[in-house]
Formats: C-alpha cells, sequence, structure tokens
C-alpha cells in the first residue's frame, strides 16, 4: 500500500487527476473504474478541466461504474448513471457506448450481474479503479460481512449507509433498499486501485484501515492485499491517526 499524504481536498484530487490522466495518456484505450459519492467530484472536475485545456482525449477509454442502486432509471436524478454523466461523461469526448453500468432496473438482478461481471472479464479487466469508502469501510456497496471472494451481486444497504447517502436525495424514504455492487474479488483483479479518502468523517475509517488485520468487518482492510494499491488521503481525514 502507497500512502500519498496531501494538505487538503484540492490537492487529494489534484494528486488523482494526475494519476488518472497519466493512465489515459499512456493507454488510449485503457478500462478506467470510476466511483460515485462526494469524494471525487473534485477529481472528476479537473479531468474536465484538463480535456478542456489539453485535449486529453477519452474516445477510446472504456469506463465501468462500480454500483448502481436497484429500482433508479438513469433518469432519475440520484441514480449513479445520472449523477457520472453530470460530473464527468457529458463534459468530455467519451463515446456512450463504451460506458458500463450495473442495471438496476433489471427485470432479472441475478442475471444483470453475471452480464456486468461478464463486461468486465471481456474488456481484459479495469486498468485504473478509481474508490471512495463508506464511514463503516464499505467499498462501492460492499458492506461489512461481504466475502473477499464475492463477484458482482445485489445488496441490502444498511441503514448507516441509506442514512449518509440520503443526502443525495429529496429524503430518506427515497433512498432504495438495495444496490448491485461489483463484489470485492472483482475490484481486487483490477490492475491499479486508487482509493481517494478525505474529510474528518473518515477519521475513523482511515485509522482502522491502518491500524486493523484485513478482515471482512472492514472490507477496505482487504484492499491491503493488493499489490498496486495507492491511497491518496488528506489531513482531515488523518487526524488523531499516527503514520
Ligand atoms: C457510496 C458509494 C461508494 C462511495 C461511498 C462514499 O456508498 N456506493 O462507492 O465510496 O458512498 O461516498 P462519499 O465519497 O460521498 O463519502
Amino acid at each position: 500500500m502507497k500512502l500519498i499524504k496531501t494538505k487538503d481536498y484540492d490537492e487529494m484530487s489534484m494528486k488523482a487527476a494526475q494519476i488518472i490522466i497519466n493512465k489515459v495518456r499512456q493507454n488510449e484505450s485503457a478500462t478506467l473504474g470510476f466511483a460515485t459519492g462526494g469524494t471525487p467530484i473534485g477529481t472528476y472536475d479537473l479531468l474536465i478541466k484538463d480535456f478542456k485545456q489539453n485535449c486529453t482525449s477519452y474516445e477510446q477509454i472504456n469506463s465501468i461504474n462500480l454500483d448502481e442502486y436497484v429500482g433508479l432509471h438513469s433518469t432519475h436524478p440520484s441514480s449513479y448513471r445520472y449523477f457520472m454523466h453530470n460530473q464527468l461523461f457529458k463534459h468530455i469526448n467519451i463515446s456512450p457506448e463504451n460506458i458500463y453500468f450495473p442495471d438496476g432496473t433489471a427485470e432479472d438482478l441475478q442475471l444483470e450481474c453475471e452480464r456486468f461481471e461478464n463486461v468486465i472479464q471481456n474488456l481484459g479487466g479495469i486498468d485504473l479503479q478509481l474508490l471512495g469508502v463508506g464511514q463503516n469501510g464499505h467499498i462501492g456497496f460492499n458492506e461489512p460481512g461481504t466475502p473477499f471472494h464475492s463477484v458482482t451481486h445485489v445488496v441490502e444497504l444498511t441503514e448507516n449507509t441509506r442514512k449518509v447517502n440520503s443526502r443525495f436525495f429529496n429524503h430518506i424514504n427515497e433512498v432504495p433498499y438495495k444496490a448491485i455492487t461489483m463484489g470485492i474479488s472483482s475490484i481486487l483483479k483490477s490492475k491499479h486501485i486508487l482509493l481517494l479518502v478525505s474529510g474528518e468523517e473518515k477519521a475513523e475509517v482511515m485509522q482502522r484501515l491502518l491500524s486493523e488485520d484485513v478482515h471482512d468487518q472492514l472490507p477496505v482492510s482487504v484492499l491491503k492485499k493488493h499489490p498496486h494499491f495507492t491511497v491518496i488521503c488528506d489531513e482531515k481525514a488523518l487526524k488523531g491517526v499516527k503514520v
């Protein structure tokens, strides 16, 4: 695990954007794994800025998103597909047919999970997977207790996750109870994993990541086993943490 400490959110976003831009420039048909949530928004803004200023091209890039709520159509403002479209995709020259998401509205969710897992494999795996972390250590929507061998699957969201994510909805009652997420083993197959951690509300999970052994009650801890795992973390998320 490589830990990059930054003074604040902006510097974290800058370093993350630089890693992604370098990857795209080295390999114009790379497969990038994207994440939602508040943490990567600054990074996406910088990718857009770079695209406008330096014309880094995403034309042949494939993008795979980690997860999606069950029941939300891509036109729903709180769906992850909608989020990614607005925060990044509509601002760069990525080809719509190269954008992959689990479909939370599929009639047969089990089949949809299998289809999505095949998509990842058929693209030859993910070259660079961007991740955030939940306050309880979840990655994607892999909540504590998820087996490390899990592939793409349907999950019941914990009440804590629904509450934390309700800020992206009008009311907590609108937050779905289920989601489809890439599994832990699907994530671990990525060639490089880039975890972004920012803010005081992540200090506890960061402390746990750095001090606890790898165990399934802290899903993010499994990333420490990955040979190419980078964490970019700001000072607030390291509050009280001895590194
Ligand atoms: C959601 C997403 C995760 C994300 C997490 C943290 O639960 N499914 O992929 O990492 O939120 O979000 P934030 O970056 O807003 O703290």
